[in-house]
């Protein structure tokens, strides 16, 4: 007999403690608790076993057990509808997880990333300057003076109408900056965003990027100047790659030399890249100009030093073969998308 009683009381706790994790296991407990062949209709068969002394006791404890199940399966019901339990049921783990877009780097900020590595490698510091420049800065301490020839090979974008203050044209202001105010030995790249008054069309913007590159030091010759460009070049694009030296003019550097190499594509044969001719610019280059270290308050006599430029859009658009410079500034996804690096 009391054993019906503990079979009775265990039952109960069984109510109390169950935790269906879906609504099918809702559907479960129901047929257990309350369907037509239920343990309570068994349990309930049991009362007439008992002696009639302990009938009331058990009458009451059945009533209880029909109440708890049916307010527990009220209660899973509507937990179950408006979702509350989602959390209870076990995620698996073996599906693929939510997917989150990633972005990708532009390509020129991948390209300035590789010149910044190659460069740091064999020495150059990383730093820069105001995009917002002075007359001094971007033309005069560069050997620029007013009513020079060579300021007009920039379209210059000037903010004031005395002409004194600028968006620079050129990352060579950095130059003037860090040679004014540090002493040799230094070895410099200047990363950064340059502008010029140019119609806008395939091969030229209103603003684009360049790195400038600075080495000061006692004894520094076109030798040291050659060997790093060929690094570079070689880091940058292969090591098969060659550097030609074209004699050219900037007013800050004396010599001055424009900086081709080998087609990459090609090998030099002749190809669309390179227009049939075997080479491709890369950037300027010469032995920074005694009268620029004068202006820097840096005694020429006693140091010697070159400096070079070149256009990341144009690096990233022989690198990847893009024909469009335009591409670079539309922020169309399809276009950006296709650029993956490690840096
Ligand atoms: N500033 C030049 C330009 O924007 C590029 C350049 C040429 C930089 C020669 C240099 C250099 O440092 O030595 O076209």
């Amino acid at each position: 007999m009391q054993e019906t009683f503990d079979k009775a009381h265990a039952v109960l706790e069984e109510i109390k403690n169950a935790m269906p994790a879906n609504a099918e296991e809702v559907e479960q407990f129901r047929i257990k608790y309350l369907g037509s062949k239920s343990v309570l209709k068994e349990l309930f068969g049991c009362m007439g076993q008992l002696p009639n002394e302990r009938k009331k006791e058990y009458g009451q404890l059945m009533n209880t057990l029909k109440a708890t199940a049916e307010g527990k399966l009220e209660e899973l019901k509507a937990g179950f509808e408006n979702g509350a339990s989602a959390s209870r049921e076990i995620p698996d783990l073996s599906a693929p997880g939510y997917q989150f877009p990633m972005g990708t780097r532009h390509p020129l900020s991948i390209v300035k990333n590789q010149i910044i590595d190659i460069f740091s490698r064999i020495g150059f510091v990383v730093a820069e300057g105001p995009e917002i420049e002075d007359d001094w800065h971007n033309f005069t301490a560069l050997n620029t003076p007013k009513d020079h020839p060579a300021r007009d090979m920039q379209d210059t974008f000037f903010l004031t109408e005395d002409k004194q203050w600028m968006l620079r044209t050129h990352t060579s202001s950095v130059q003037i900056r860090k040679m004014e105010s540090e002493k040799p030995p230094m070895r410099y790249i200047f990363p950064g965003r340059v502008y010029r008054n140019e119609t806008i069309s395939a091969r030229a913007h209103c603003t684009f990027h360049q790195v400038e590159g600075l080495y000061i030091d006692e004894n520094v010759s076109f030798a040291d100047l050659k060997q790093n460009m060929l690094f570079f070049a070689q880091e940058m694009f292969g090591r098969n790659v060659e550097v030609r030296f074209r004699p050219s003019f900037f007013p800050f550097t004396e010599p001055s030399a424009e900086v081709d190499i080998s087609c990459f594509v090609c090998g030099g044969k002749g190809c669309p890249v390179c227009k049939q001719s075997g080479w491709v610019e890369i950037g300027g280059c010469g032995m920074v100009d005694p009268a620029v270290m004068e202006n820097c308050r840096l005694d020429p006599t006693k140091y010697s030093g070159f400096a070079f430029g070149m256009g990341i859009e144009r690096i990233t658009m022989l690198k990847y073969r893009i024909n469009d410079l335009r591409l670079f500034f539309e922020n169309d996804l399809r276009f950006l998308r296709q650029f993956e690096s490690a840096f």
